[in-house]
């Protein structure tokens, strides 16, 4: 496993995490992947999966970054804190290591959220702050709201078929060291097959697979190996597939520490244009 700077503090983070949205796996696929070096486990307030991660790192805590979210509809400073404590008590921890702004709530003014967030950093009970879903705008609000304590991150859909992006939030983020957390990676299955078949039109997965498959077979690697390592093998860029399987969750582990040609990089990104 290949691991980045988690935005300027010196932290590193894995190229691939551990997603927990509709996570069902049990334990067991979430330790494997932190034995395998996946030690950065993503879930939030909405997923429900806050007790199944805080049950898998029993034990094994000090080993683990566990970033969780606080639902866009508990943002006035009251809620965030309230809500930050509920996750604590679920996760079973004394600190967040990276809380997330799940979605931008327009409703709220920005400046009441970040002091509530500068309040839990301050207070020890969450050591880093991201965002999620913030476009530019958004972002600079919201680091301009919290002066004191830096957005290390922003986790936003980003995978071959979400390349929108590359247009402004990437570079950005580059820009001013703040780590990309790109969630659903595999397209929620559609990239490697996996997602049932109306989700599969949803998503128009036909398109484009047919260079993934290929430029799998060239390498070796799976689909979803591929699919990843095009995403986390990017610098300031890291990868949160979910698996329910242990063996799922190697294959995606597997899927950091080598690197795509230039030319198969270039044959994907023209199969999947931004
Ligand atoms: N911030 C946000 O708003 C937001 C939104 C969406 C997601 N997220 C985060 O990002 C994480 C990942 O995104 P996601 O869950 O939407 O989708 P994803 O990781 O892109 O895809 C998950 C799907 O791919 C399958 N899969 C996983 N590894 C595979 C492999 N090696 N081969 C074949 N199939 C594989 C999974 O099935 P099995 O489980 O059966 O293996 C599941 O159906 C979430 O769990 C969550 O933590 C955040």
């Amino acid at each position: 496993m290949q691991y980045q700077e988690l935005g300027k503090t010196g932290v590193l983070v894995p190229e691939i995490g551990l997603g927990t949205w509709r996570y069902t796996g049990g334990p067991e696929p979430l330790r494997r992947g932190i034995e395998l070096g996946a030690n950065l486990i993503d879930t939030a307030e909405m997923y429900r999966t806050e007790d199944a991660v805080g049950e898998a790192i029993v034990g094994i805590r000090d080993e683990v970054l566990v970033a969780t979210k606080v639902l866009g509809s508990n943002l006035r400073y009251d809620d965030l804190l309230r809500a930050a404590d509920r996750s604590l008590k679920l996760l079973r921890v004394d600190k967040i290591d990276l809380y997330q702004i799940h979605w931008p709530n327009p409703r709220i003014p920005i400046a009441e959220t970040m002091r509530a967030m500068d309040r839990l950093v301050s207070g020890g009970l969450v050591d880093h702050v991201g965002v999620s879903n913030f476009s530019v705008g958004e972002m600079q609000a919201a680091q301009a709201a919290m002066p004191n304590v830096p957005i290390v991150s922003n986790q936003i859909l980003y995978n071959l078929r979400r390349r929108g992006a590359e247009r402004d939030v990437i570079p950005y983020c580059r820009r001013h060291g703040i780590t990309v957390i790109a969630y659903s990676p595999l397209h929620e299955g559609a990239l490697t097959g996996s997602a049932s078949g109306r989700l599969r039109r949803a998503l128009g997965m036909n398109r484009g697979n047919e260079t993934l498959e290929k430029v799998a077979r060239q390498t070796g690697y799976s689909v979803a190996q591929v699919a990843l390592n095009w995403v986390s093998d990017q610098a300031g860029i890291i990868a949160i597939p979910k698996s329910n399987s242990v063996q799922r969750t190697e294959d995606n582990c597997a899927a950091s520490g080598w690197h795509l040609t230039p030319e198969q990089r270039q044959s994907l990104d023209q199969a999947f244009p931004v």
